[in-house]
Order: structure tokens, then C-alpha cells, then sequence
């Protein structure tokens, strides 16, 4: 095996190679090499420059994920320590960065004296995406070189910058504009000017930055706020680039270490680390071969050109791919392409697309109603109405016309996909893929695998939906699949706790002040009191089978036409962007309670939030113990791709296990008995959750043992 870290000499320059694909990640094992070839380069009287570059394809992408997770960034070489020895080189470095310089791999840039890069290059501090900020320097030495207003943007949102803009702002010191080929050689050349210059040693201990004044950190604060809240590290990242501006830099070090060692204790960072590393995990599935050789997507069909189905079409005309969408009607058809061009059009008005684009991306979209059109595409979605008798029409006739090898996909939301895989001949290329609303922006494809599903044709929807950059998650067949499913017995006690006396402001507030974006009434009626009413008709024996009282108070807003924000009376009264209480909700709720038996009270936030999260993690636990999700984590990632749950909470799973399953267990066993026949009908406890509390364990610990 070869070092992580290459040591070779040219004339009068060391180089430091950094040899570690696939990222160059700063493990242990490469923070020691880079020491040690520091050290030797150090100790030869004939080298007087060190060039520190990649053998990749990038410079450097950040710490060493694996062994972040596992603490092991405590071990020696640390690396703030190693970069301040870098920077006390009494040699000056060059930093040669190519592709992206990541995190700690910025840091390592930013701690030489000299940066020369690629013009294609980025770097960034991503840091707070993790629940954490820049612990090696970066808060302290970005500000001193490109001014704190453009450090406190870099350090709180993440985002790489480009190199072209770092030599503008002065973090970049050149841009090499030959072949990349001639890179490293050409940073060897900048290292060898420098010396013919005699060029400094040019540390940032020595370089102040100028205060922007309290004024502009209140109103960045202000800036920020909306996006942020309920955030821990944005916060710190400020306070470390006011610290920057106050203090000197080894004193700015120690406080950004202090701070940094605040946020990795917060349950922010966990929960934040954990969507991390379970957005990673969520694409492998257990007993499937991740080299299956796959099926190429090159075009696509879409049948319904509805609230769905345009939106799916957009996400591969934004890649690229011709789409064939294909209606019943011709007017719904021209209705739907005009939704979606007015969609591109906001895009283009708002600056995000040029009319070309907007142009190019319709041409890629054929709108169509016959059948014959989809003969040769290489996958079909299907969203059309919920209705698996429609569904199955669908499907007969897709199986009569498709070409064989095509994937045949259904956009339920609900309904069984091994039945609807079963009206074709070929069930083995049948497969749920679920989008969200709006369909073009939400990042989560719940991807459903039919007890007949070939393995190549999950792995290639699994790859088809990084293609279209959205996060899949794999679920099982049954009601709902995974996040619907979970979400039911969430919005059931929505309803229930209006009927027992909470009101709708009461419950938003409790669940939004949780971090929600947005509480459960008022995403009720977002989506439609009436779209849920059907949901439940369709499966009576499901709800109403079991408790009659089953939502009684939205169906009650359903059968008087209150159907949310669209009829503009629900929970809510809607003027334009405008909501009021709806006084009816209380009288409806008082009525149906004495018709249920059941007598109103005051409900405390506390059993709002565990009414409302716990039966959620309930579900979760179920729905893992019935191998519909492959980890607890998957649903975590639903949750909080798909759901709008908060990331500083880590999705209901990590939440739980933050809390303790016992906790959960306790209360659950609580509102079992003290809801009556309710209580008894909907908080019995899943086996699999209280097996884990009875052991003492978690969630993630069960994820562990599964996987291993
Ligand atoms: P929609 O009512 O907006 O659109 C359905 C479209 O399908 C209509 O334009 C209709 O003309 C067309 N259609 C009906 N039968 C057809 C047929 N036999 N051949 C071709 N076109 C036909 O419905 P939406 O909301 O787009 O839902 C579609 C599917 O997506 C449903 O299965 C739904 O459960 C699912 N879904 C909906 C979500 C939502 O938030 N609306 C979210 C996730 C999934």
C-alpha cells in the first residue's frame, strides 16, 4: 500500500503529495504522513520551499468521514495543532489546490503561506451543515485574509466559493490558467519565483481583521434568522468570526476551539451528523450487489399530466432527458404543459434560467395521448388519479406496449404495488416511485420495491434518482409504504387532540416551536382536508374499522366543504396570504365530542408534542420490525427530506433515541391508559420498541446489530 502522503524533492522545492483517494480525507494515517514529510522537508538544508498538492482528483474533501464519526479526529497528529506547525514553517508553503479544498482541507490551505489553484477549483467550509463549525483554523484565518463579511457568509451557509472569487477576495493567491496536467509543476514554478523574490513566510498570526462593527453582525444575524432557527452552530460560526476580529489569532484559535467543542456536544450535531452518514447508508441495500449492472435511462415516459406528473417531468428535462408525457385529454394535456412552462417561467423571471433554457427544457418535454408514443422509452411513471382500478388499466396497457427490459413505475402514494405489478406480465420490472410535492423541488423519492421487483431495476431507480439530485429511500409494500404511513397516526391525533379540547393554534405553535416547518393543522390544510377524507375512504376498514371517533373532526370539516387553504375555510380562515382562527372548529369539535363521549380539557404542550411524535416513532418502529424500512435511519431521512422535518432534530428515530426509548415507551403506555377505548385502539406499543427499551438500546444501535 502506498502512503497516504508522497515525499519527493525538485531542485530546491519539497512536495508533499497528498495520496489518499478517494478525497484525501485527514485521517490519522495521512495527518501523520503529511508531518512526517513536513518534517523531512523542514530538516534538509537544500530545500527552501514546500509545495503541498493532490494526487487526485481534488485537493482535499475534509476530515476523514469514517473516522470523524468514530471520534478518532482526537488522535495525534491533531490538526489544528499539525497546521499550526505548518503555518510556523520557516520555509514557506505553497498550497496547489485542485478541485475542491473541503473543510479541513481548506483549512490545511489556508494554513500555508502561498495558494495557487485551478481555475474550476472550490473551497468552502461546510462545517455547519454538520451541526459544527471550522475547528483547524478556519474561522480565524478566512476572515484575516478575504474580511469578515465574506467569512461570516462562507462559514454559516457552507457553501463552497469558487477560486477565481477567493483571488478576487484574496484567499486565492494565483490562478493557474494552463492544462491541468501542468499543475503541480506549476506550482513548483510559483514556489521557486517566490524564493527568487525572497518572498516571506506570510502567516495570518501576523494579519488583523478589520471589524465590520456590531451593526452588521445584528443585522446578518437578522439576515439569516428564518433559515437558521432552531439551529445551534450558525450562531457559533459568528461568534468565532467576532472573535477573529477581537482577538489575536492564537487567542482566536483557543476560543474557536472552545466553541467548537460547544457545538459537538449538542444534540444538534449528532442529530445532524447522523442525517449525514444516514443519507449515505440509505442507498445500500442489504443483500443486493451495489455493482448489479444497471439499465440505461435515456428517455422517459410520464403518464398524467396532473400536479404530479409535471413536476417528475421537470426534474429530467432539468438533466437533460427527453420526456414523453402522456394524457387522456387533449385539454388536460395542454393544461399541464402550461403549468410547466409557467413554472420555468417564474424561474427565468427570477433570474435562475435564461429564456433559452426555459426553451430548451420545453422542447425536451412531448406532450402526447396515445400510448403507441411510449413503446421505446427506457422507464414509464405513472401518476395518474389514486385509483388502483384506473392504476391497473394503466399498467395492463403499459405491459401491451412498452418494449421489454422498460421499468414500469407508479407514483402511488398509498396503494399496493405488487397489485398493480400483478396486471402486467412482467411484475419483475414493476416498481413504486414516490415523489413529493412539488415533485421539481422536494428531495425525497421513496422508492418503493414490489415483492417481485428485479434487483437491477431498484438499483437503477436508485441511481436514476442521484441523476435528477434527489435522495432515495428504499421501503417495502405495504399501506402508505414508509413515510405515509408514519405520517397517518401523526395527523390522526392532529384531529383527535382538536376534539378533546386543544385548538389548532395551540397544536401549530407547540409542533412549529419544535422545529417543524410548519404544524400539523395547517399542513392539513395545505394539503386538503378533502385529499385526506378520500385517502380514508378508500380504506375504511383500516381507519373507522377500529374507532369510529378516527378523525372525527376532519371529516366533519370535509362533509360541511371545508376543504383547507383551497376553499379557503378549514382548520383555518384563508384570505390570500392572510389565516384567522376558524370559530367553527371549536363549536364542531365541542359537538362531536359529547357525540363520542369524550370530555374536553386543557391539554398541556408537552402531551401535544408526545401525542403528535410519539405514536410517529411508534409507527417507525413497526415499520422496521416488518422489514418495510431497512434502518431506523431511512426513515429519518424521509422525515426529514420529505416531511419537513427539522435536521438539527435528526427525523423522529434519532429523536427518540435522544431522548431514550424508555421515555417514549412510558408515555406511550401513559395515553394508553388514560384515553379510554382510544388510548386502548391506537397507543398499543409496538413489540420491537419496547424490546429496545427493555435492553437499554437504541435505534441506532438496532441499525448497527441489523447491519452487521
Ligand atoms: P392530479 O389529479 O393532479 O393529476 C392526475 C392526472 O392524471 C390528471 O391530469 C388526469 O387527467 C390524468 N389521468 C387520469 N387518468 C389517466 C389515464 N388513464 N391516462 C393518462 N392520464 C390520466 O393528481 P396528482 O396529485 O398529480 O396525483 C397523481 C398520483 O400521484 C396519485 O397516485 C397520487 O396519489 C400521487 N401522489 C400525489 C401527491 C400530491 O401531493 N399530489 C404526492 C405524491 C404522490
Amino acid at each position: 500500500m502506498s502512503s497516504p502522503a508522497l515525499y519527493s524533492q525538485e531542485d530546491n522545492i519539497a512536495v508533499i503529495t497528498l495520496n489518499s483517494p478517494p478525497v484525501n480525507g485527514l485521517g490519522q494515517a495521512l495527518r501523520s504522513a503529511i508531518k512526517a514529510a513536513f518534517e523531512t522537508a523542514k530538516s534538509n538544508a537544500e530545500v527552501e520551499a514546500i509545495v503541498i498538492a493532490s494526487s487526485g482528483k481534488l485537493f482535499c474533501g475534509g476530515a476523514d468521514i469514517a473516522e470523524f464519526a468514530a471520534g478518532g479526529f482526537h488522535s495525534e497528529p491533531m490538526l489544528p495543532g499539525l497546521l499550526t506547525e505548518l503555518e510556523n514553517s520557516p520555509k514557506p508553503i505553497v498550497a496547489a489546490v485542485n478541485g475542491m479544498a473541503l473543510g479541513g482541507g481548506f483549512e490545511l490551505a489556508l494554513a500555508c503561506d502561498y495558494r495557487i489553484a485551478l481555475p474550476g477549483a472550490k473551497c468552502g467550509l461546510p462545517e455547519v451543515n454538520i451541526g459544527i463549525l471550522p475547528g483547524a483554523g478556519g474561522t480565524q484565518r478566512l476572515p484575516r485574509l478575504i474580511g469578515a463579511e465574506m467569512a461570516t457568509q462562507m462559514v454559516t451557509s457552507g457553501a463552497p466559493v469558487a477560486a477565481t472569487k477567493l483571488l478576487e477576495a484574496g484567499a486565492i493567491d494565483r490562478v493557474f490558467d494552463g492544462a491541468s496536467e501542468d499543475f503541480v509543476n506549476a506550482a513548483i514554478d510559483y514556489a521557486k519565483e517566490l524564493i527568487a523574490q525572497n518572498a516571506p513566510c506570510k502567516t495570518c498570526a501576523d494579519l488583523n481583521v478589520e471589524n465590520p462593527g456590531a451593526e452588521f453582525f445584528a443585522e446578518f444575524r437578522k439576515s439569516i434568522a428564518r433559515k437558521t432557527r432552531g439551529f445551534f452552530a450558525p450562531e457559533k460560526n459568528i461568534q468565532c468570526i467576532e472573535a477573529a476580529c477581537e482577538l489575536p489569532l492564537a487567542e482566536g484559535l483557543e476560543k474557536e476551539t472552545e466553541l467548537f467543542q460547544e457545538c459537538m456536544q449538542t444534540p444538534h450535531a449528532r442529530a445532524q451528523q447522523h442525517i449525514f452518514f444516514a443519507e449515505r447508508a440509505a442507498t445500500k441495500i442489504p443483500g443486493v450487489d451495489p455493482k448489479t449492472p444497471l439499465r440505461p435511462i435515456k428517455n422517459v415516459g410520464i403518464i398524467g399530466a396532473g400536479t404530479m406528473g409535471g413536476g417528475i417531468a421537470m426534474n429530467f428535462a432539468n438533466v437533460g432527458i427527453p420526456v414523453t408525457l402522456l394524457e387522456v385529454k387533449e385539454d388536460a394535456l395542454e393544461r399541464g404543459l402550461g403549468v410547466i412552462r409557467n413554472n420555468y417561467e417564474i424561474s427565468a423571471r427570477k433570474g435562475r434560467l435564461t429564456e433559452a433554457q426555459v426553451d430548451e427544457r420545453m422542447g425536451l418535454i412531448q406532450g402526447s395521448l396515445d400510448y403507441a408514443d411510449l413503446a421505446d422509452v427506457d422507464i414509464v411513471i405513472e401518476a395518474v388519479f389514486e385509483n388502483m382500478d384506473i392504476k391497473k388499466q394503466v399498467f395492463s396497457q403499459l405491459d401491451k406496449t412498452c418494449k421489454p427490459g422498460a421499468i414500469l413505475a407508479t407514483n402511488t402514494s398509498t396503494l399496493d404495488v405488487d397489485e398493480i405489478a400483478a396486471a402486467t406480465s412482467r411484475p419483475n420490472d414493476v416498481i413504486g416511485l414516490h415523489f413529493f410535492s412539488p415533485a421539481n423541488v422536494m428531495r425525497l423519492l421513496e422508492i418503493v420495491r414490489g415483492a417481485k421487483t428485479a434487483n437491477d431495476v431498484l438499483m437503477t431507480t436508485i441511481k436514476m434518482a442521484q441523476s435528477i439530485r434527489k435522495m432515495p429511500v428504499v421501503a417495502g409494500v405495504c399501506w402508505g409504504f414508509i413515510g405515509n404511513r408514519g405520517l397517518e397516526p401523526y395527523g390522526r391525533e392532529a384531529s383527535r387532540l382538536v376534539l378533546e379540547g386543544a385548538s389548532p393554534e395551540q397544536i401549530d405553535k407547540v409542533l412549529y416551536d419544535w422545529g417543524l416547518a410548519m404544524g400539523l393543522p395547517s399542513m392539513i390544510d395545505l394539503a386538503g382536508i378533502d385529499v385526506g377524507y378520500l385517502t380514508r375512504q378508500g380504506n375504511r376498514d383500516m381507519f373507522y374499522g377500529r374507532d369510529p371517533s378516527y378523525t372525527a373532526v376532519c371529516d366533519k370539516l370535509y362533509e360541511q366543504g371545508h376543504y383547507g387553504q383551497k376553499t379557503g375555510t378549514g382548520f383555518y380562515i384563508y384570505e390570500g396570504r392572510n389565516k384567522q382562527s376558524n370559530p367553527e372548529v371549536a363549536s364542531i369539535a365541542q359537538a362531536l365530542a359529547a357525540e363520542h363521549k369524550v370530555s374536553q380539557r386543557e391539554i398541556s404542550d408537552q402531551e401535544i408534542l408526545e401525542r403528535c411524535l410519539f405514536p410517529l416513532i411508534n409507527e417507525g418502529a413497526q415499520i422496521l420490525d416488518e422489514g418495510i424500512a431497512y434502518r431506523a435511519s431511512d426513515i429519518d431521512v424521509i422525515y426529514c427530506n420529505g416531511y419537513g422535518f427539522p435536521v438539527y432534530r435528526g427525523g423522529p428515530m434519532q429523536y427518540a433515541d435522544e431522548i431514550g426509548l424508555d421515555t417514549v415507551v412510558q408515555a406511550l403506555e401513559t395515553y394508553q391508559n388514560s384515553l379510554g377505548e382510544y388510548g386502548k385502539t391506537w397507543f398499543q406499543v409496538s413489540p420491537l420498541l419496547k424490546r429496545l427499551a427493555s435492553e437499554g438500546k437504541s435505534f441506532k444501535q438496532y441499525d448497527a446489530e441489523q447491519a452487521s
